[in-house]
């Protein structure tokens, strides 16, 4: 994940707090030193850990044993892999289900299958991991970005319209950190230009929008288990949909382009395709952790709503806002920080300070657009090639318009999910940080 920090910038944060805890020792002088602010020499807030992730049972070591010691390990023999998909479609409330190697392998597949071709456009929500705009990327087409809405940080469904060309043939909403998109206005637009609707679902499992889960609404829904998620496998990934057509396409691109189902392909032989199968480790990892999936779901949900209801009632902070009749499942929970409410403390350091608090936080996702992975694709042989010079110019000046992007970069603090599944008491905490900081901001924007 973009969120954590490098190595580099964890030393440099923890000397800079040692430093600064010394420096303000003598500030704590005459105050308890619970009312201090930890940075400046008092007592963190939360002094406990946090729990662990991920989190393993000894009762999921008998079935990774038995493909141990059934020799069947690829997914053309074996049985883990194929039960999981028809467990997972169930879960979801999806047709089918077609496990991968990773969530990205997921979205190219799925991209592949919904014919995004090279030269083709896809509009996509620039708030996201960066997998989102490389599986677009691969497929040879351009990640358009549509503007972020800084009240939800998820796609603004406003903005697709205008970005439509007659290259575009998908967009891409990401429910980002376990959010659900406003999907109605999303189909909207889509169907009426005739787009397909890919849902990056790679942070979402369970969640729910308006009775929908996430990653059920669009043509395919793509999920990612890799180590940090919250059904873990270390890697995997899975396509969910309801269109036989789309899943046995699907399921023979991944396989080297094997005919599947009704889809022949160049029959008798291979048609195209890769290899981003799933093995049976990982499947037999996933069969076992459903219903720790919904016990955590609905112990995240819980403590995220404790939470939701105090920060709304500390000024500056702002909660995101959710569709109507929707469910998050919190993959990170984030908040939008306003410096000005805080005494003018800026962001960097009231992080700084919920860290020397025991709170880890971070800044969510940043203009990544400006980092030089898109401008390295537009400067390509391959991209010049497929688009026409005006285009490619006009493409990268279109990032200086995504305001609500930008503020939402800006603003955003985010805490991993981990934290949503301690104690209510330890939830508190957090609350008490952040108004402990809010006390103390002036002095602590000169620490
Ligand atoms: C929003 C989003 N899309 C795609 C991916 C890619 O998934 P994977 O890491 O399994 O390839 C991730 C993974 O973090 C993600 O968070």
């Amino acid at each position: 994940m973009s969120v954590k920090n490098s190595r580099r910038e964890f030393f440099g944060i923890a000397a800079a707090t040692v430093a600064s805890a010394g420096l303000f020792a003598r500030r704590a002088i005459g105050r308890s030193a619970a009312d201090v602010p930890a940075l400046l020499g008092g007592t963190p807030v939360h002094k406990g850990s946090w729990p662990k992730w991920p989190e393993w049972r000894r009762t999921w070591e008998p079935s990774i044993l038995e493909v141990l010691r059934s020799g069947q390990w690829y997914r053309g023999s074996g049985e883990q892999v194929p039960q999981f998909e028809v467990a997972y479609a169930k879960l979801l409330g999806a047709k089918r289900c077609l496990a991968t190697a990773s969530g990205t392998t997921a979205l190219i597949v799925g991209m592949h299958v919904l014919d995004v071709d090279a030269g083709d456009e896809v509009i996509v929500s620039p708030f996201t991991f960066i997998a989102s705009y490389n599986a677009i990327l691969i497929n040879k087409a351009l990640p358009v970005l549509a503007d972020t809405d800084p009240a939800t940080l998820t796609m603004d469904p406003a903005s697709i319209e205008s970005r439509i060309t007659e290259r575009t043939r998908a967009v891409m909403p990401v429910h980002i950190y376990g959010m659900p998109c406003d999907m109605d206005p999303i189909m909207a637009v889509a169907r009426k230009h005739r787009l397909a609707v890919i849902e990056d679902a790679c942070q979402a499992w369970l969640a729910d929008y308006k009775g929908s889960k996430c990653g059920t609404i669009g043509d395919l829904g793509c999920f990612s288990f890799q180590n940090s998620k919250h059904l873990p496998s270390g890697e995997g990934g899975a396509i969910t949909g309801n269109s036989d057509e789309l899943l046995d396409r699907a399921s023979s691109f991944h396989d080297c382009g094997r005919p599947y189902g009704n889809f022949k392909g160049a029959r008798p032989n291979f048609t195209r395709g890769g290899n981003f199968r799933m093995q049976h480790f990982q499947a037999a990892m996933l069969l076992q952790q459903f219903d720790k999936l919904l016990q955590d779901t609905a112990r995240r949900c819980e403590n995220a709503d404790r939470l939701t209801a105090s920060l709304r009632e500390i000024p500056g902070i702002q909660p995101a806002r959710l569709p109507e009749n929707s469910r998050a499942v919190w993959h990170l929970y984030p908040f939008r920080y306003d410096a000005d409410k805080f005494q003018g403390l800026p962001r960097d350091k009231f992080i700084r300070a919920m860290r020397a608090e025991g709170i880890p936080c971070s800044i969510g996702y940043q203009e990544q657009y400006f980092d030089g992975l898109l401008d390295e694709a537009i400067n390509s042989r391959g991209y010049k090639r497929l688009f026409s010079a005006q285009r490619l110019k006009e493409y990268r000046d279109s990032f200086q318009e995504l305001k609500g992007n930008r503020e939402a970069s800006a603003t955003t603090v985010a805490m991993t999910q981990n934290l949503l599944l301690a104690e209510p008491a330890d939830i508190d905490h957090i609350v008490e940080a952040i108004r402990k900081i809010q006390v103390h901001g002036a002095e602590l924007a000169k620490a």
